[in-house]
């Protein structure tokens, strides 16, 4: 009998195919909106297999009924919607898709600081609307960004490529703050990692750290505080690092000057949310994987991983507790 796996939403065909070519029964969950956890358990028990999003909470409960499966793989590099200590004991491999949505990651963390520091998206309403009557000397000035300081906070592969695009392209000085201090970083930009509080005090702060419980609200009234009042704020990485109600007060009383969200808490965000009333906010609806190459990429490594991982043998990219 075939092996099958279960898709919890649709994903670039290049992973149906190989799957298909390696015999693969494809389970593919195609309603508009996404499958509860109860429906997530229901297919994972007719499968050997799941390939899960992001947003798929895979928890205690969901290993408790799901144990016979040979292997999990995320469609994310983050798999922070995985219970990962329950997935160990019960021997499930959790594969990831790391590397290949990198350059995505940092373009979007640089098109969210453009926009922010060029008042991009009020222009644009301007000039759509019928309010441009005449050229500006004083309109929408925004702010250079050479020669300002970017403070990182988690140095890993998109950090790193974050600070190549703004040091190399923009002309900006690099400040980070790591777990380990990264000697090529380091190197590179003739500097050594800093503080938590002095990358705060940056002109642009921008997150790139996983989400665990050292980083939940690592951003908070306190760490806000910190901030410049002519700063901006990135956060392309988990909604969950930044205490929402803490940032919805900051940017009300204009603490900072702007804040540009990949990526909320909840996902979706309602369209209720205080944050979308504010005019300093840009919020995108967690698209920074998504170009198709990165998404065809990642559906690869995906398949890849599942091929792998029902033979028993060792995934492309995994992740352990
Ligand atoms: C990831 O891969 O973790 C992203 O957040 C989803 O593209």
């Amino acid at each position: 009998m075939k092996d099958k796996v279960f898709i919890t939403r649709e994903i670039p065909s290049v992973a149906t195919e190989l799957l298909k070519e390696n015999n693969i029964e494809v389970d593919t969950w195609t309603d508009l909106a996404p499958p509860t956890k109860e429906e997530i358990i229901q297919e994972g028990q007719k499968a050997q297999a799941i390939i899960s999003m992001v947003s798929d909470p895979l928890d205690k409960v969901f290993f408790e009924s799901c144990s016979h499966l040979k292997v999990i793989s995320n469609f994310a590099v983050g798999v922070n919607n995985i219970d990962l200590k329950t997935a160990s004991k019960k021997n499930i491999p959790i594969g990831n898709t790391p590397d290949v949505l990198t350059d995505a990651t940092a373009d979007l963390a640089l098109c969210l600081l453009l926009a922010l520091s060029r008042n991009l998206l009020p222009s644009i309403k301007n000039a759509k609307e019928g309010d441009w009557r005449r050229w500006e000397p004083l309109g929408f000035l925004g702010t250079a960004l050479q020669k300002k300081s970017l403070g990182i906070i988690g140095m890993g592969r998109i950090g790193q490529s974050f600070a190549k695009k703004c040091h190399f392209g923009l002309g900006m000085n690099i400040v980070y703050h790591s777990r380990n201090d990264i000697p090529h970083v380091n190197e590179e930009y003739k500097i050594q990692k800093s503080s938590l509080e002095e990358t705060l005090r940056s002109d642009v702060v921008s997150i790139h750290c996983d989400l665990n419980s050292s980083t939940k609200h690592l951003m908070n009234r306190r760490t806000f505080s910190l901030m410049k009042k002519e700063a901006y704020f990135i956060n392309t990485s988990r909604g969950e690092v930044v205490d929402q109600k803490d940032l919805f007060e900051v940017l009300k009383n204009n603490k900072i000057k702007g804040a540009g969200l990949d990526v909320t808490s909840p996902e979706p965000l309602p369209p209720t949310d205080e944050l979308f009333g504010l005019e300093n906010i840009i919020i995108t609806p967690h698209i920074a994987s998504a170009t198709k190459e990165a998404r065809d990429q990642m559906a690869t490594i995906a398949a890849k991983n599942v091929i792998l991982g029902l033979r028993g043998q060792e995934l492309l990219h995994s992740v352990t507790s």
